[in-house]
């Protein structure tokens, strides 16, 4: 099988581009990534060698280019994306711009090639909780400018597998962390600050809660669904692992051997949601479970951040 993965220089995408190539030894991987500030080359490293792997630099808004590539593979997974809620809130037009038409534009060279589409969206598009998971059928409710141009894009490939018969999946995740995610999200500026002596900064009183999927569990969900998805359907992807912003940065702190004081609490982030929680009962039945728990995988991050000081620090 051969894949486009949009957004591959990115934290997820290329943890899932090394995840296929070693683990799928006859399929060939084209990755399509602008390189914003959230892209590096220097996160396709492990693969960059391999006459499976190709790169190209690009924006996803480009609908010529997307149809020529997507002309040599099979399909396409979809991660590219602008990502960091606070960015959202500061500069939205970036995110319906990349966000919703680079997925239009990327729709409309699937649909005139006839590829199967894969969408990487979030746990965000439901909105907050305070009781019981989302299941995939619950209405869309986004808080954020992030999260409304997610649930926009979620909208329009449903909308062309409803118009056009186009064949996708949408896999709704919630917060990954791993190696190689950008210093600007909640594990890796903790590790990055606390390594640098510097105090942590923690929107409102810590009390919002969040689900935690090591990366590499989330990989080998999309891989599943790549495979044995049913077509057209929606699938919540999540360990289950729901703490505090309070517990995961005090568990980080705990594995780096610093104290709570460096914790700074600030003022809260407008339209802040406070709980996410997604049941996953469609993707268990299909067979994904998490392997990690949050003891190793925490432990596998901030062990990465230790020995690779020179990646943090070039984008701080
Ligand atoms: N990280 C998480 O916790 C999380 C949780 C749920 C869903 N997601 C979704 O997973 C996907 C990947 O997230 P991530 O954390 O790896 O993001 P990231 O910010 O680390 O990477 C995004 C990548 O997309 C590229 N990109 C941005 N705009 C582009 C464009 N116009 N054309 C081509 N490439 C472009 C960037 O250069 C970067 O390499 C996103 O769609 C995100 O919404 C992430």
């Amino acid at each position: 099988m051969d894949l486009l993965v949009t957004g591959g220089a990115g934290f997820i995408g290329s943890n899932f581009v090394d995840y296929i190539l070693k683990h799928h030894r006859d399929y060939k991987v084209i990755v399509i990534d602008k390189l914003t500030y959230a892209g590096g080359l220097d996160n396709l490293a492990k693969v960059e060698d391999n006459p499976r792997f190709r790169f190209i630099q690009g924006d996803i808004c480009d609908e010529k280019l997307d149809g020529e590539l997507l002309s040599d593979c099979d399909l396409v997974v979809n991660f590219a994306a602008q990502t960091h809620v606070d960015r959202s809130i500061h500069s939205p037009a970036d995110f319906v711009h990349t966000n919703i038409v680079g997925t239009h534009k990327l729709l409309e060279a699937a649909r005139r090639g006839g590829k199967r589409f894969l969408q990487v969206s979030t746990d965000e598009v439901y909105g907050s909780k305070e009781e019981g998971s989302f299941t995939e059928d619950d209405p869309l409710n986004p808080s954020s400018p992030y999260a409304a141009s997610k649930a926009a894009a979620d909208l329009l490939v449903l909308a062309y597998h409803r118009t056009y018969g186009l064949p996708m999946s949408i896999i709704r995740c919630s917060n990954n962390y791993g190696p190689r995610q950008y210093p600007e999200k909640l594990i890796p500026l903790m590790i990055a600050r606390a390594l640098r002596g510097e105090k942590l900064p923690l929107y409102g009183d810590g009390t919002n809660r969040r689900e935690w999927t090591y990366v590499e569990d989330c990989c080998r969900g999309i891989d599943l669904i790549l495979h044995e998805g049913k077509d057209g359907q929606i699938y919540n992807l999540s360990s289950g692992v729901e703490l505090t912003n309070l517990q995961i940065v005090r568990e980080t702190l705990n594995l780096l051997g610093k104290g709570e004081e460096l914790i700074e609490y600030v003022e809260d982030r407008p339209g802040h949601d406070r709980r996410y929680s997604l049941c996953c009962k469609k993707l268990t039945a299909l067979g994904w479970e998490p392997r990690w728990n949050l003891q190793e995988g925490l432990e596998q991050t901030v062990r990465w951040y230790v020995e690779n000081k020179e990646w943090w620090e070039r984008r701080l």
